[in-house]
């Protein structure tokens, strides 16, 4: 038996959770759009041709904004090829996938999908194959009321009113040599400084998010961060990063540390935007948009491989199957994400449905949730509110974690990881939300928690996601093989919360506030 004791206090907040914290992504790839969010014909698709299905998985895993259309696809697309009549519009080769795009879905389809699926539109830009004017023809497209070229170009496309969409990206991963007209830091930054610049013009109201790096072991990260914010700093208001989780030695307890290496690589990030804020004696603190993040490794792909399959449209690739490790891992993502709610204000769970994703579908057929789909769930579902300090005392294990993502291989040692990794969230009724992930393989934990000013909670809702395989999964056979269950044994009494945790678990404890007498 592990123990663990936990020091948290109403009053001692590290930051509110932004609701874009709990963003997801849509890119052209795969089956996530055609197939997944969107598929004329299926037996519960709408009159947009968007499946009913699927909407109704994304309602209940709750994400709040979406990143679209990519990812490296946005590298070299031409919006102006996604709107207007869909007789005109071309078949292009996707040279990010190796795909064949027809261009049935666009930039108004996705607005029209983001508004049945009650989510915050967010879009990227193509700074890689094309540059500041296609964006700020974009904005203007999208944003502007009427009574220019692209503003009547929409309205004449069947929207009069504008779509009004806040959150912009400067591009995708521009540091990443795989992308499309990758540039250097210097050179991107230039191009993000102009686009950001007449993007604004157009539409003074836009957030913007500059490509931090691609991941924390690019060769790059940390020069390019501070040389691209060196141009961009006064003209954004996020730096973005991305992180992909993975297993690949088969290494449990260094895949269930690599968490906080994420914590890490956000810390880094906040101390270069600030030394950057520092050197020009600015006030001004950038946000942190983590618009990419997931476990990733099983089905990554070469540039041979995508040669070899030819030019399909939507083939089934990236379909990554999550397994109940994998969970947890992820929900020890979620817990560094809610940890840093004071900087990440926005974050995207890439991706949505197929394509590296929480929701499975079959084309034609039916639809299921994987297992990371409850870790997000609960994290959007709870987590809105304070993000409490935590003073852990926990027990800790030496590890290390392989990431060979980016041009380095290279082998992170971690010589103490907690075994409890924990967050905690006063919620706007006055009550508490606890995620708290036991990261001993094999030993179950007892967690003694002393609530300050929490003094009369009630449990309403105790969870645990767990099982003895760590390797299961869910699948159209056996949709429900992993799914919560409850949580026993949970006490909460006069300011002390008492739990016990599984062995490889992921907890949600929700405590409600006492009805006053
Ligand atoms: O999400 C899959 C891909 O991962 C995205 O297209 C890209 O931005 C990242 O490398």
């Amino acid at each position: 038996m592990r123990h663990a004791k936990v020091l948290l206090d109403r009053d001692f907040a590290i930051g509110d959770t932004d609701p874009r914290l709990f963003g997801a992504f849509v890119e052209h790839l795969g089956r996530c759009v055609y197939g997944g969010i969107y598929e004329p014909g299926h037996p519960t698709a709408d009159e947009h041709g968007f499946r009913g299905d699927v909407l109704a998985l994304i309602k209940e895993l709750g994400p709040t904004i979406v990143r679209y259309p990519g990812g490296n696809f946005v590298s070299g697309y031409n919006w102006e090829d996604g709107v207007g009549p869909l007789e005109a519009r071309p078949t292009r080769l996707d040279l990010a996938w190796f795909s064949t795009e027809t261009n049935r879905f666009g930039t108004n389809e996705f607005i029209d999908w983001c508004r049945a699926a009650e989510v915050e539109p967010m879009l990227a830009v193509n700074l890689g194959t094309r540059g500041g004017d296609a964006a700020r023809n974009l904005v203007e497209y999208c944003n502007h009321p009427g009574g220019s070229s692209y503003a009547d170009l929409r309205r004449a496309h069947g929207y009069p009113s504008p779509h009004g969409v806040k959150f912009w990206c400067l591009g995708n991963e521009m540091d990443g040599p795989w992308q499309m007209e990758h540039k250097t830091a210097s050179e991107y930054g230039r191009v993000a400084a102009e686009a950001a610049k007449m993007m604004r013009w157009v539409d003074p109201s836009l957030v913007l998010a500059a490509c931090g790096s691609t991941s924390r072991n690019m060769p790059t990260f940390g020069r390019w961060d501070d040389e691209v914010l060196e141009h961009t700093f006064e003209l954004v208001d996020f730096v973005s990063l991305h992180t992909y989780l993975n297993n690949y030695r088969g290494d449990s307890a260094g895949f269930l540390a690599a968490p906080d290496l994420m914590d890490m690589f956000i810390e880094e990030v906040v101390a270069i935007t600030d030394a950057v804020a520092a050197r020009r004696r600015s006030p001004k603190r950038l946000a942190l948009s983590f618009d990419e993040w997931n476990v990733w490794y099983r089905t990554r792909r070469t540039r041979q491989d995508r040669v070899k399959e030819g030019w399909p449209v939507a083939p089934p690739i990236l379909e990554e199957i999550y397994t109940m490790e994998d969970a947890l891992a992820f929900g020890g993502a979620c817990i560094s994400l809610l940890n840093h709610a004071d900087r990440v204000k926005c974050a995207c769970l890439a991706q949505l449905v197929n394509v590296i994703a929480p929701i499975m579908t079959e084309t034609g057929g039916g639809a299921w949730r994987q297992t990371i789909f409850y870790p997000f769930q609960h994290m959007s579902g709870y987590g809105r509110g304070r993000v409490l300090k935590c003073q852990v005392a926990s027990e800790t294990y030496a590890t290390s974690y392989y990431d060979p993502r980016g041009s380095l291989d290279q082998v992170f040692p971690l010589s103490a990881v907690p075994y409890l990794k924990l967050a905690a969230v006063a919620t706007r009724d006055g009550g508490l939300s606890l995620f708290a992930l036991n990261r001993d393989l094999a030993r179950p934990m007892t967690v003694s928690i002393e609530a300050r000013g929490f003094e009369d909670l009630a449990v309403a809702e105790a969870l645990q996601l767990r099982d003895d395989d760590l390797g299961a999964t869910n699948s159209k056979a056996a949709p429900e093989r992993i799914k919560p269950a409850a949580l026993d044994g949970v006490a909460s009494e006069g300011g002390t919360i008492n739990l016990r945790l599984a062995p490889a678990s992921w907890n949600l404890i929700a405590l409600a506030a006492r009805p006053q007498p």
